[in-house]
């Protein structure tokens, strides 16, 4: 071998040694300088590749947040929206909403049928369902405001990977066996070949989306103002769905305050209205602040009781109060004040569950009692399947959460003809009729019903929690409404129990939301853990239970910390999808 060819191997295999990655164990994967988390490998050393060539943790997470719409067609997206929190290394937060809005043809009634019944799956599947994307917007917004490099630069791994192909595992290639998929002709072209279905180990290559990517990569305004924009209108039309070019010229990507909590000590930073996830998240805290959680065991039923009763209480408030901040006054601040936590956690009883339907609310705040009597609870639509969410914390110290979604599995399941890409079914997450009853069974207020140019609730909840000034947690999940409840079994699992931060997001999981009055529990708990919370009053399920039938463990935590003495990144991936930490 000549010198140059051995050098340039061995070059080649100290870089790669310097990169490391693994799947989860009960360690985080260690890095000095720079780690992604992401449900993809391939997603995840896109955003390191990017920071190894001088990209900051922004151009890391859009060059991320593209690759997942290539190799994580079902969730990961550039037909839908998301939200992404930063922390710089300076201390400022920034948190951008590029949640998807409703067209400004859409009507609060038009997922009903002559009857006033929801439709079934209208707001699911197909061209009707779809909302205005957002996820461009915001990554181009993002890359222009705090990013180092050219878009060009941070959408080249993507563009790679659409143009070039990657391996599909056997889980991939199942899952592009969706019956969904398949009744929309251009997704069945794109993801199932004409129904020669992809198998393990095939390349998949995705010249349309390459090629769209690379529109955008020239002239990002293309896809809201050019002729992108104008070729997706015409595809969305002609299927029967509302959105026109003037739609999408008039999207805009926003910056908007995050939601600040604390608890025992730390800052909690999350996301504000149109989430649902930051106050949700903080409310629940700051009930259980008053608790000794750790005192009582780490999953024991003691300390399993006050948390769930925690969760009931914030979810209640959460049907009533959340919406768009844009079209109503959303009542954020009350809701997470500390004095009306400690007046909800004086009606929990400390050996009994409060039924949800008993549930009463403390008078602290005039305005939310005056807003509650006058909006009666409207339930939600369906809130399905499928998310993704990926960390980035860089070598100068920027941190960066991303929740992205199409909403459901593979979003309405239309791909737009000839560019290659999913569209989400975001409008499912606006309340389609007050009292009928959501896909994950949650119950939204009327400041959720539809309306023109208006954005769904969401429970996405990029979250980063800093100690003694410094970052120490990029947390994160898919999920619906068991996001909101990941990241605090997450966030607990550091704070009050100890655990490093892989063994947090390993810990099995538990979620109550109020309504249904049903507690889930992954499988991984005691029957006598589960005997004891049942003795207390509470329906217990174990795994999610669908029409379609039990998944046994949800979410897809992909989270990092940064270790307080010496600054180590630590990425956590979760096993439950085989997610993937990679660092450098
Ligand atoms: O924004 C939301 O809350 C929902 N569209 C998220 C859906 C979701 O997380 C499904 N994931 N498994």
């Amino acid at each position: 071998m000549g010198s140059l060819r051995r050098s340039i191997l061995l070059l080649l295999i100290a870089v790669l040694a310097m990169v490391a990655s693994s799947s989860a164990s009960t360690d985080p994967v260690h890095a000095q300088h720079g780690m992604v988390t992401s449900w993809h490998e391939l997603a995840s050393k896109a955003g390191v590749e990017i920071m190894q060539a001088g990209g900051n943790a922004v151009d890391a997470a859009v060059a991320t947040g593209f690759a997942l719409a290539v190799v994580h067609p079902s969730a990961g997206n550039i037909g839908g929206g998301g939200f992404m929190l930063l922390r710089m290394a300076d201390g400022t937060t920034h948190f951008l909403d590029y949640r998807e809005k409703a067209p400004a043809a859409a009507t609060r009634d038009m997922y009903l049928d002559a009857q006033g019944k929801v439709i079934e799956g209208a707001s699911l599947y197909g061209y009707k369902a779809i909302a205005v994307p957002g996820s461009v917007a915001g990554m181009v917004y993002a890359e222009r405001k705090w990013g180092k490099l050219s878009l060009k630069q941070v959408m080249a791994p993507a563009i790679r990977l659409a143009r070039e192909g990657y391996e599909l595992s056997w889980a991939e290639a199942r899952d592009m066996h969706d019956r969904h998929l398949a009744e929309y002709a251009e997704s069945r072209r794109v993801f199932q070949r004409n129904g020669d279905y992809y198998k393990p180990g095939d390349i998949f290559r995705q010249p349309d989306l390459a090629r769209t990517l690379e529109r955008i990569a020239e002239n990002p305004d293309d896809f809201y103002h050019g002729s992108l924009a104008k070729e997706l209108a015409a595809a969305i039309q002609k299927g029967g769905g509302l959105i026109t070019a003037d739609d999408l010229a008039h999207y805009e990507a926003k910056e908007r305050e995050p939601v600040r909590g604390t608890y025992r000590g730390y800052e909690v930073i999350s996301s504000p209205p149109p989430s649902s996830g930051g106050a949700v998240l903080i409310e629940s805290l700051n009930i259980l602040e008053g608790f000794d959680l750790a005192k009582m065991g780490e999953r024991s039923a003691e300390s399993m009781h006050f948390i769930l009763e925690a969760f009931r209480r914030a979810f209640f408030d959460r049907a009533e109060f959340l919406g768009d901040p844009d079209f109503a006054k959303i009542p954020v601040a009350q809701l997470i004040d500390k004095k009306y936590a400690a007046a909800w956690r004086e009606t929990i009883d400390p050996i009994h569950a409060t039924p949800s339907k008993d549930l009463k609310r403390p008078a602290v705040f005039s305005q939310l009692e005056q807003y509650a009597a006058a909006n009666p609870p409207a339930m939600a639509p369906r809130d399905s399947t499928h998310t993704t969410h990926y960390s980035v914390v860089d070598a100068e110290g920027n941190a960066v959460a991303v929740t992205t979604t199409l909403n459901g599995w593979f979003g309405s399941r239309v791909t737009a003809d000839g560019l290659g890409f999913l569209l989400n079914d975001e409008m499912d997450d606006f309340s389609a009729k007050a009292g009928a009853p959501n896909g994950d069974n949650l119950i939204q207020g009327t400041a959720n019903a539809i309306g023109p140019g208006k954005r769904p609730l969401s429970s996405m909840t990029p979250t980063i929690v800093v100690h003694d000034g410094k970052t120490v947690m990029v947390l994160g999940s898919p999920g619906s409404s068991k996001i909101i409840t990941t990241v605090a079994n997450v966030l607990m699992g550091v704070v009050d129990y100890g655990m490093n931060i892989q063994e947090a997001v390993n810990a099995p999981r538990f979620h109550n939301q109020w309504m249904p009055d049903v507690v889930n529990v992954e499988q991984w708990f005691s029957p006598d853990t589960t005997n004891a919370l049942q003795r207390m009053g509470y329906t217990l399920e174990v795994g999610l239970h669908y029409p379609s039938g039990v998944e046994p463990y949800w979410s897809d935590a992909e989270c990092i910390a940064i270790d307080e003495k010496t600054g180590e990144r630590l990425g956590a991936a979760d096993f439950r999808h085989d997610g993937k930490a990679v660092g450098y």
